[in-house]
């Protein structure tokens, strides 16, 4: 990270952040939520204000096997579904307040371009070869069936309903002809194999290249890092890159004319289109000194840590990732998300319900999946809000600018450096090493216990205020009462920074009421945060509560609205 020295002040990288394109197959829940668009959001959030030039793209993966599927079964075309599915998505993410430079679509010509291009200088470079494919063919629905057209039990781990191309599982990687027991997924009708010429990536050439280069990821977490070198212990041998499919990005090569590229090979290219998209200097971003971070679930491990790395090492032009921050699976009540069994919590509903996004962003960030796999559960959801939320961090706030504005007058001025007490010293010192951890964690995309350590802040206000008890100081030395609301003003404006990447709607608010010029957010605003800065006479507004407690029956209420998924056929029928 860049410092200023004297008065140069260094300009910070550029910095590309991604969540992993989702599928809309689907409208989100909860555990896509937390599984990568928001820890990716808290990232470029803080990442744009510690001044990094960042840019941060998503979308939605459009093609391949899961949307043809969903399509058909509810009987539309797939640009109608594809089209009403986007939106949807882009309104869920837009509301949860996901920073988005560019949300994208896979289904976009630039993308098409972007894919295309891609394969022509992999393929230039030696990394294609073509041979056949051992694939699945349904006679009864006479077409063949890849990836999730097919299931079958999981030869790693036994799992019943493992799709031709993963077991989401196990997140092994297969190759449809290893499913046992395989079926149709849409007839669940008999099968057989049948050869198909098809274009493979020589991931066997390029796996010594890759090998060094996962070895020197030292920055990945455990669970990563072990996965990745457990796939190439296995050895890696080519895979097929396209599909015979209808739906897709065309092959440019003769003889592909009924087949398409294969939905794991065009949708990590997404990133880049979506750069392409959001700014001119892609070329700069994706060539030069830029830092890549990309947020994902668990399935998507093997994807990001070996398939899509395998591709930029042979395409030889694109910068890899700086970092992969794979993440582990969100569970429901003990058990796993189901639609069908109305198990978990549907954004569409949030949406229709009157809570602050920010309740659910300040609860969803301490149970992001980054280490094991965690759970939702409504009870501590209750409790985290009105306990550490409202308790701690919001009572801090409002206890402070509370008093300066009903004892005070809403004025204040800043404490002299030579009256500071051995207390008022401790306490500027502890909230300075608290933001240089908050920073730490966040910048190795830890971004739970940065949280944790946000809320670790506001205890050591509050406990600061229990000692130094302004409001006996105000009757017995009124000099003393200001000094310590104007250190524990300095750190509701130092919250109202470093929370700013966590809870963006409140944070604005809490500036509002700080009175302080411009934006919690603006680039380049972290610095201010590690000292109690203000200016050395200031007038705070007036100020409001941020969060009202959440009540039993409030819980009961919201619990059976948000279990009820929409039923995406109703979605058409609007
Ligand atoms: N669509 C995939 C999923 O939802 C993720 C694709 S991530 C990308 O699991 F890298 F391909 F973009
Ligand atoms: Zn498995």
């Amino acid at each position: 990270m860049a410092k200023s020295t004297g008065d140069i002040k260094l300009v910070k990288k550029k910095r590309l952040v991604t969540a992993a394109l989702p599928y809309i197959n689907n409208i989100p829940h909860l555990g896509h939520i937390v599984g990568s668009h928001l820890p990716a959001d808290i990232f470029a959030r803080y990442s744009r204000t510690a001044g990094y030039d960042t840019i941060f793209v998503g979308g939605t993966d459009e093609n391949g096997s899961t949307s043809e599927i969903a399509a058909s079964k509810i009987g539309v075309d797939l640009q109608t579904f594809s089209d009403k599915l986007h939106k949807e998505h882009a309104k869920i993410y837009k509301w949860f307040g996901i920073s988005y430079d560019t949300f994208s679509r896979t289904s976009k010509p630039i993308h098409h371009k972007t894919v295309r291009d891609f394969f022509k200088q992999m393929k230039k470079n030696g990394f294609i070869k073509e041979g056949t494919m051992k694939v699945f063919y349904s006679p009864k629905e006479d077409r063949f069936l890849p990836d999730r057209y097919i299931i079958g039990n999981c030869p790693k781990c036994g799992y019943e309903n493992a799709n031709g191309d993963q077991c989401e599982k196990c997140t092994s990687v297969l190759d449809p002809a290893q499913l046992e027991n395989p079926r149709s997924s849409i007839s669940g009708g008999e099968v057989e194999i049948r050869n198909s010429k098809h274009l493979f990536i020589r991931l066997d050439k390029l796996s010594p290249k890759l090998e060094k280069w996962i070895k020197t990821q030292s920055q990945w977490r455990k669970q990563v890092i072990n996965l990745a070198k457990g796939w190439i212990k296995e050895g890696l041998r080519p895979r097929a890159i396209t599909r015979d499919l209808k739906h897709g990005v065309p092959v440019p090569l003769a003889g592909y004319k009924d087949k398409v590229f294969y939905v794991w090979f065009d949708a990590p290219i997404g990133y880049v289109s979506a750069t392409k998209e959001a700014r001119k200097d892609w070329k700069d971003i994706w060539k030069g000194d830029t830092e890549i971070h990309n947020f994902l679930g668990k399935d998507n491990i093997p994807f990001h840590t070996i398939f899509w790395p395998a591709m930029l090492l042979g395409q030889q032009e694109f910068n890899l990732p700086t970092n992969v921050i794979g993440l582990q699976y969100l569970n429901y009540e003990g058990g796993k998300f189901s639609k069908s069994k109305q198990r978990g919590v549907f954004c569409e509903r949030l949406l229709e319900s009157k809570l602050d996004p920010d309740i659910w962003r300040a609860y969803l960030t301490q149970i992001i999946p980054e280490t094991s796999d965690s759970e939702f559960k409504w009870n501590e959801f209750q409790e985290r809000i009105n306990s550490d939320l409202i308790g701690n961090y919001g009572n801090f706030i409002n206890r402070t600018l509370s008093f300066v504005s009903s004892k005070l007058g809403g004025n204040l001025q800043i404490q002299e450096e030579n009256t500071l007490t051995k207390r008022d010293k401790k306490f500027r010192k502890d909230v300075r090493k608290r933001v240089e951890s908050i920073t730490a964690n966040i910048e190795a995309g830890e971004i739970r216990k940065g949280f944790a350590d946000i809320l670790a802040l506001s205890t050591e206000g509050n406990k600061y205020l229990t000692e130094t008890a302004p409001w006996k100081l105000l009757k017995t030395n009124p000099k003393k009462a200001n000094d310590v609301l104007a250190n524990c003003t300095g750190l509701v404006k130092t919250l109202a920074i470093v929370s700013s990447p966590y809870l963006p709607f409140s944070t604005k608010k809490i500036w509002e009421q700080l009175n302080m010029p411009g934006k919690c957010d603006t680039p380049g605003k972290w610095d201010q945060a590690y000292e109690i800065s203000l200016p050395k006479t200031h007038t705070i507004n007036k100020p409001e509560k941020l969060f009202s407690p959440i009540e039993d029956k409030e819980i009961k209420k919201l619990k059976e609205e948000t279990s009820k998924p929409t039923n995406l056929s109703e979605l058409f029928n609007k």
